[in-house]
């Protein structure tokens, strides 16, 4: 077979984000564009020869001919076995079960995550290590350091591979193995979780309605849900993944998982409603009426951790990103567990994990997950859901209510505006951080400002520095208000807000929580003047 070597130049911005690399699909439809950036994360590692490559995307535009580069790249670059999804496909958490099962070098996942796909949207590209989860700083720092020095990318000239039908062929001295990971993936999932008790809660008539958003995750929950577990047919709604998600923003929240949202709050709701986004990451819960907030829903899957079998022994600590409320740090007190405090990002949670000094992670944008992979993982928290439901027979109001009287509420809420230009956010930013030093002490309303500053992390275990990771106003009574700019976003910039208040007081919980924290947003408008410095007067999205 012939390798050839092309000629290349460096393209501008190759620089990975919050997870891998964004960017809207023409982007990276450019002759060479992602040609470069895969030889550049094979030029920053070393020894790969002959070892396995997994390869796993989220079906959206573009994801079949970027695979089929990858192919022949990674065959002409030397590995030994490329393991594919069967039709291009791999949720991102099952990706990471693949890569440490069949202990692979390493991962290319093609996705851009909960953003749209089709012609004009978003397609990305992240690159996973042997651990199974996204590549840490210091790499994709190394992979950006290649993208500006290439010149020259091998591929090799062969006929495209057949993704769809599972088995396995030699390319070169390349072993191609097209796999079916849903497989796999429920095994796991089987020895976490005590399935025998979820098939009884759904044989009992529990009901539920999961929404796969016409993304990954369908097969993967058709499959575990309706098959094993024995949920009725037609538990999972749009369930075909497809490549520009039926249209949808596949986005797991209240404003782009609406259908499913205004089910669950119908006369025909169902017991429990859940979905997943484009990767199949990120989980939205919600009980009939009834939604929960991600931060809730990561400190009661670690308050309930004993009714699962894969928990049950105990947990060795959790962490959750800086900006995720700190309702699980109040359960880990009350356990006398370490709760680590991280950038955004899941990367950052790798290294506890791996050192076993977290076993569950959470962040507030719908992302939970544990020790089983190295990725969030948006069915594995559907199912640990389904499983404290199952063993405690209390619904899912239920079950928030009662973790509420024990250990108080954290309102919350995350404001995003979106589209704003770069600059100005860029500004306003740098004015508040030279602000910094005249805050502490300073009064807005009742609330006494604490601390201001600029989260940086020093990672416990390798001791790496990450500056800059957010804003943050703490105010004396332990609310806070977090100012960051999206790391994933392919327009312009996206502000993020996180504003939080703690609420020991029963008798108030069942209040809303834009009124109850809405003394405090308009703090937040205040101290950042977002309104008058980026012309935008309402965000674009209240989660
Ligand atoms: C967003 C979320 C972050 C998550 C990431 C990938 O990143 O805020 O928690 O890890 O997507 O799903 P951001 O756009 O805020 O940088
Ligand atoms: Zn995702």
């Amino acid at each position: 077979m012939n390798i050839k070597t092309v000629q290349t130049k460096p393209f501008e911005g190759q620089r990975p984000g919050t997870s891998g690399l964004r960017k809207k699909v023409d982007v990276f439809q450019q002759p060479g564009y992602l040609e470069n950036f895969v030889q550049s994360v094979f030029n920053s590692l070393e020894n790969f020869k002959g070892k396995t490559l997994v390869i796993g995307g989220d079906g959206r535009y573009f994801n079949r001919e970027a695979i089929q580069v990858i192919i022949k790249m990674a065959v002409a670059n030397g590995f030994g076995e490329l393991m594919i999804g069967k039709g291009g496909l791999m949720s991102t958490p099952a990706t990471s079960c693949i890569i440490r099962k069949y202990k692979a070098f390493g991962g290319l996942i093609l996705s851009a995550s909960h953003n749209p796909g089709g012609p004009g949207q978003d397609f990305g590209i992240k690159y996973n290590i042997e651990n199974g989860g996204p590549a840490p700083e210091k790499i994709t720092e190394g992979i950006y350091e290649q993208t500006k020095k290439i010149t020259e990318y091998k591929i090799a000239d062969t006929a495209d591979v057949d993704l769809d039908t599972l088995g396995e062929k030699v390319l070169g001295e390349t072993r191609i193995k097209i796999i079916d990971s849903v497989i796999d993936y429920t095994e796991m999932m089987s020895k976490l979780f005590d399935f025998d008790l979820i098939k009884r809660l759904f044989q009992k008539g529990f009901t539920m309605r999961y929404d796969a958003m016409n993304a990954v995750t369908g097969p993967y929950a058709k499959h575990i849900l309706e098959k094993v577990l024995g949920a009725k047919a037609g538990t999972v709604v749009h369930g075909e993944p497809k490549d520009d998600f039926g249209g949808l923003h596949p986005d797991p929240n209240l404003v782009y998982a609406k259908s499913l949202v205004d089910f669950m709050f119908s006369n025909e709701a169902t017991d429990f409603g859940a979905a997943s986004d484009g990767d199949g990451d990120r989980n939205m819960i919600l009980g009939n009426h009834f939604y929960v907030n991600p931060s809730d829903s990561l400190a009661l899957i670690v308050a309930n951790f004993w009714n699962a079998p894969g928990y049950d022994r105990g947990l060795t600590g959790v962490a959750r990103s800086m900006p995720t409320s700190s309702a699980v740090d109040r359960v880990a007190r009350g356990m006398g567990m370490s709760c680590y405090e991280t950038p955004t990002g899941w990367k950052f949670f790798g290294n506890l994990l791996d050192a076993n000094k977290a076993t569950i992670c959470g962040e507030e944008s719908f992302g939970t997950g544990s020790n089983h992979v190295r990725e969030k993982d948006g069915l594995w928290a559907i199912l640990y859901w389904l499983n404290i439901i199952a063993a405690t027979g209390l619904s899912v109001s239920e079950l928030v209510k009662k973790h509420w009287k024990k250990y108080g509420r954290n309102f919350y809420s995350r404001y995003d505006f979106e589209k704003v230009d770069s600059a100005a956010a860029n500004a306003m930013f740098d004015e508040m951080r030279a602000s910094a030093a005249s805050q502490e002490g300073k009064f807005y309303g009742n609330y006494e400002v604490e601390k201001f500053d600029d989260f940086e992390y020093i990672d416990p275990v390798d001791k790496s520095v990450s500056s800059h990771q957010g804003i943050r106003v703490l105010f004396k009574d332990g609310s806070r208000i977090i100012y960051r700019l999206s790391g994933t976003g392919t327009s312009g910039a996206t502000v993020r807000i996180y504003i939080e208040k703690y609420e020991p007081d029963n008798s108030k919980h069942g209040m809303d929580p834009q009124e109850a924290l809405a003394d405090l947003v308009e703090i937040a408008y205040q101290i950042s003047g977002i309104k008058a410095k980026t012309g935008k007067q309402k965000p674009d999205v209240i989660t």
